[in-house]
């Protein structure tokens, strides 16, 4: 099965709340995403709104015609939005409201019961969750404590790696992280930090899903225009 694409638009609406205006609006740019070839749309509702808007989430709840992932924190509040609005999944990150975007994945180990609770009250009213987190074995083993059923592979130091030798490393980590959550009985994405240049061997990592990419996706369609930035990236997950 091809690894799908699940486009994160939370920086349009970056640069719509730059000026606290109504332009460019993510409602638009999903709809265009989808147009051409996005296989889910992804948005991130932080605690301090900083980019995506509670009204954002509703319209797109309406709108997405593919599947709505909503990544968010753990909390008492984002809990009660999400049960509310049905997201197709909930991808849980940690979240530091000092951070310019998620800086490691959730240390689910050292908070087991709490992510447990979580996890059951979003898939007990049919909301699949989604844990992101690093490809640590210890991490891996807890996520399948917490009865998620899914991960994302935090990609981070992947994308980050100064040079290609510990490219290659990052690579085979998250290799062994894949292999080792499918065999455990979790379904895989991954995301973070992925470009057009560093996705494929990713998008090659067997039993992976869905790749979660949005900054490069953005920058371009900045550019080019959003239909040929997401048409782009399906050719760079394809390896064309
Ligand atoms: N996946 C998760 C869980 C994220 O938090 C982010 C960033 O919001 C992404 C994927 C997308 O990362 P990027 O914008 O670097 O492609």
């Amino acid at each position: 099965m091809e690894i799908t694409l699940g486009v994160n638009i939370d920086h349009v609406a970056t640069i719509r709340q730059a000026r606290r205006t109504v332009e460019p609006d993510p409602v638009q740019a999903a709809v265009l995403a989808e147009l051409a070839g996005a296989d889910g749309i992804t948005v991130h509702l932080r605690e301090d709104r900083r980019h995506i808007q509670d009204r954002d989430v509703r319209l797109l709840r309406q709108t997405v015609r593919t599947h709505l992932n909503l990544e968010m924190a753990a909390t008492k509040e984002m809990v009660a939005i999400a049960l509310e609005i049905k997201p197709n999944y909930v991808t849980l990150v940690p979240e530091r409201r000092e951070e310019v975007t998620t800086e490691g994945g959730l240390n689910v180990a050292a908070q087991e019961r709490h992510l447990a609770e979580v996890t059951d009250a979003l898939q007990s009213a049919g909301i699949p969750v989604s844990l992101f987190i690093d490809a640590d074995p210890a991490q891996i083993e807890a996520s399948v404590k917490v009865k998620a059923q899914f991960i994302e592979l935090h990609t981070g130091r992947y994308a980050e790696a100064p040079n290609a030798t510990l490219q290659q490393k990052e690579l085979a980590v998250l290799t062994q992280g894949c292999e080792l959550a499918r065999a455990s009985g979790l379904r895989v994405n991954a995301g973070h930090g992925l470009t057009y240049w560093n996705v494929h061997p990713i998008a090659c990592i067997p039993g992976m899903e869905e790749l979660n990419i949005g900054h490069t996706i953005i920058s371009r369609a900045v550019l080019v225009g959003f239909d040929r930035a997401v048409r782009e990236m399906k050719q760079a997950i394809r390896g064309l």
